[in-house]
């Protein structure tokens, strides 16, 4: 059981993001990132495949680290 109380759902790395899909595969072309793009690692970004912030309440919820891939040009 997780913290939540619930069995499987929460041992999944990913939670709620594409789930009809078999794998999530996500490609940014180089020369669409600016200076820098933030990508989500913790799968909880509403702004997926970028980090919104979520993994912040993560990792207060469960006591995890996980935070953002920055990639800068
Ligand atoms: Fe997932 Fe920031 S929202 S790493």
């Amino acid at each position: 059981f997780c913290p939540h109380g619930r069995p499987s759902p929460c041992s999944r790395v990913n939670p709620s993001i594409l789930k009809k899909n078999d794998k999530v595969v996500d490609t940014v072309d180089v020369e669409d990132i600016s200076e820098k793009a933030v990508f989500c690692r913790c799968w909880r970004s509403k702004n997926w495949p970028y980090c919104d912030g979520s993994h912040v309440s993560h990792n207060k919820e469960t006591g995890d680290n996980a935070g953002p891939l920055i990639v800068k040009k």
